[in-house]
């Protein structure tokens, strides 16, 4: 299969950038601290810098009074040392003089309490003053700055994330609902199963957002609510940047992504498959709990994989890491520092899956407030000395050796599906294991096969082509449409390979289940149909028998009636023992694969390796070692850019059979070598076939 080699430059820059938030309007009262910013960003091999996030009250101090000189000197600092300005809108935080003033800006609470002025990413996202505030100040800002050489990049707000339940809301909410039922309280009140505890709505005016003290069981409502919730997001957004486009049309736009970050799993409250299209690049927040007590580096780092390969899927394009600590952050319960050689690793492995930048929360360490023992780049000793900004200043060296990196792809022929509005109901079901769901941990387990045995994976979304893909895996599909299992049909009647799991396909797009059991176009492409789904207590014990290993089954078990299917695995115990819990069928050109149970590890590396070896599916390059290390390529027309990781507390010895160049030490590598505990190796190695 041809995969696009071709590179894209998502901004003007054609070098990595290394920087990160600086919030010299902390420091205007210390004009040699702003002096020594210049000095140390050079010495940290530094040169690009998102200036402005919080930022309000500095530029706009006094209604209609503003203030930019400061910033302008930032500009032509940054701009006088050869660096690029990622410029923020400041609406993440207000000054007080507007919420006094104004209090609308201020968010209602699900339980309708207003909020205080304070804090930060607390507006309401319908407010009209908010909104024309904002655009305000924005429109000041590009016209101040648009042809402004070092402006690099728009960056719209800050992590917008959360919700609003004001009077304005519920009408917005209200006005939403109506255009998408069409003014139809009756399609409304059966796509929200409103019979259900009496719960028909016979005007409008009575339906509010879900609270925890009024309603929050109708789970079409919930659905509808969060989908409403990421379009006002976006369209706050979108008037935010009106005077954005229309200013500096040619300047890319985006905003900052995150991870829900204990666990390490995609941001839930916002889809951003839908934020996506909105945006000219993908950025986001990486905080990963790097040493942790809970969990291997190896874990941690395919976490780290899977959300990147998810966020750069988004556009197919290469994105950017906004935000990351060069040390410890301050909000986790311990905040460890990162070992040494961990944040050169860390910094890499984002690059490896496709980001054209390392960009740190934040260039200079607070004096004061909640931030002021957050990892920063520049300490409070102000010394350029220091192991972390050695550290950081490596990790700017090792960039400025990657900019024939920058606009590379990483085309991949496996794909896994992840859907945020699946997740959403799947959370909301009452039933099965109201713990154990897990979707997107679920989705990481199917992708730490792939990740471990170096074969690239595309993370994407339900709206997505799917014909470019050998093998697309949709774990825990529990929402999907007709129109989705439409798609999916044709995906296999096209010779795709597709593999379903337990708990999936049992609503429509209204979280309404299907009538009549499993849909019958599913039930043509798998040969068969999930008919109970047992859920196992931590003590259950059982056992799926697969190619004469017994591989141990937690959490969920799918009783399964066959039809044309193909039984590949058993269970072994309980009412369901002998019955099948692994099948397979032949459907038109493709194939299907159902598992019925939730298995370990060991069984999706058996059962995945059948598969890579049917479908010829190969890492870029072949490197051989042990668990632990991870190689990921990014493919140039012409080039490999090969990474290879020691995500491990231990030397680790790599074989490789082709002559690489190494791209930061400009040594030949092959053969046999060792990587030290958390070394990585930066490969080139010129392609002389297309896959
Ligand atoms: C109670 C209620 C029912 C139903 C069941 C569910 O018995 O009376 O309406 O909600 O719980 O178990
Ligand atoms: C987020 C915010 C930053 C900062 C960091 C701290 O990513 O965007 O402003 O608070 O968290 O980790």
């Amino acid at each position: 299969m041809m995969k696009n080699h071709e590179k894209t430059y998502t901004t003007k820059a054609n070098f990595m950038l290394h920087g990160g938030d600086y919030n010299p309007d902390q420091w205007l009262d210390r004009p040699d601290i702003l002096a020594d910013d210049i000095k140390l960003m050079q010495l940290a091999h530094t040169n690009t810098f998102s200036v402005g996030i919080f930022a309000w009250a500095a530029l706009e101090p006094e209604e209609g009074v503003y203030n930019f000189e400061w910033l302008d000197e930032i500009f032509n600092n940054i701009h006088g040392m050869d660096g690029r300005v990622i410029l923020a809108t400041p609406s993440g935080a207000r000054p007080a003089w507007m919420s006094q003033k104004y209090p609308e800006v201020l968010r209602v609470n699900g339980a309708r309490v207003k909020q205080l002025h304070g804090g930060r990413h607390n507006h309401c996202f319908t407010s009209e003053v908010y909104r024309e505030k904002t655009q305000k100040i924005n429109r000041l800002l590009a016209e101040r700055y648009g042809n402004h050489p070092a402006l690099l990049m728009w960056h719209i707000s800050n992590e917008y994330g959360g919700e609003c339940h004001c009077e304005k809301c519920q009408h917005a909410f209200r006005s939403w609902l109506k255009e998408k039922y069409d003014n139809d309280l009756k399609a409304l009140n059966d796509a929200w199963w409103g019979p259900f505890w009496s719960h028909t709505f016979t005007d409008w005016s009575q339906i509010e957002s879900p609270s925890p003290i009024g309603e929050n069981m109708v789970h079409g409502l919930n659905l509808d609510w969060r989908r409403f919730v990421t379009d006002q997001t976006i369209s706050f957004f979108e008037n935010e940047i009106v005077p954005i486009k229309e200013l500096t049309p040619d300047i890319p736009i985006t905003t900052n992504f995150m991870a829900d970050t204990h666990e390490l799993i995609p941001f839930q409250a916002l889809d951003y498959s839908k934020f996506a299209k909105h945006l000219d690049v993908i950025s986001w927040d990486a905080y990963p709990a790097w040493h942790n007590d809970w969990e291997s580096t190896a874990d941690l780092a395919m976490k780290v994989g899977f959300i990147d390969d998810l966020y750069r899927s988004l556009k197919q394009q290469p994105f950017l890491l906004m935000e990351s600590t060069p040390s410890a952050v301050n909000w986790h319960t311990v905040n460890k520092a990162k070992r040494p050689g961990m944040h050169l690793l860390a910094s890499m492995q984002m690059v490896a899956h496709g980001s054209d930048s390392v960009m740190y929360f934040q260039w200079r360490k607070s004096r004061g407030s909640s931030e002021k023992f957050h990892g920063a780049v520049v300490d409070h000793d102000n010394s350029s000395e220091n192991r972390v900004f050695k550290e950081v200043a490596l990790v700017g060296q090792t960039l400025e050796k990657l900019s024939d990196v920058v606009g590379t792809n990483r085309p991949a022929d496996v794909a896994i599906l992840y859907d945020w509005e699946s997740n959403w109901a799947l959370n909301d079901a009452q039933g099965f294991g109201l713990e154990t769901k897990r979707y997107p941990q679920t989705l990481q387990q199917h992708y730490k096969t792939f990740w471990e045995k170096d074969i690239p994976v595309d993370v994407i979304t339900k709206e997505q082509d799917f014909s470019s893909y050998k093998l697309l895996i949709v774990p825990m599909l529990y929402l999907v449409s007709e129109e989705t299992i439409a798609r999916l049909k044709t995906f296999v009647a096209n010779g795709g390979r597709l593999v379903m799991t337990y708990i999936s396909g049992l609503v429509n797009e209204h979280d309404l289940t299907y009538l009549g059991g499993w849909h019958k176009d599913l039930q043509e492409m798998f040969g068969m149909k999930p008919v109970e789904t047992d859920t196992l207590y931590p003590s259950d014990k059982n056992y799926v028998s697969y190619r004469n290993q017994s591989y141990e089954l937690k959490d969920y078990a799918t009783v399964i009636e066959l039809a044309a299917a193909k039984t590949e695995g058993q269970y072994e115990q309980d009412f369901y023992a002998n019955t099948p819990a692994v099948t397979s069928h032949e459907y038109e050109k493709g194939k299907t694969y159902y598992i019925g149970g939730r298995l370990e590890d060991a069984f999706h590396r058996e059962f995945y390796q059948e598969l890579i070896n049917e479908l010829a599916l190969q890492p870029v390059v072949s490197v051989k070692h042990e668990m632990g290390v991870s190689v990921q390529v990014r493919q140039a027309p012409e080039q490999d850019y090969i990474f290879i990781m020691n995500f491990t507390e231990e030397k680790q010895p790599i074989v490789i059979e082709d002559h690489l160049k190494d791209l930061v030490t400009s040594a030949e590598l092959t053969g046999e070598f060792t990587l030290e505990k958390y070394e990585v190796r930066i490969l080139e190695k010129a392609r002389n076939h297309t896959r």
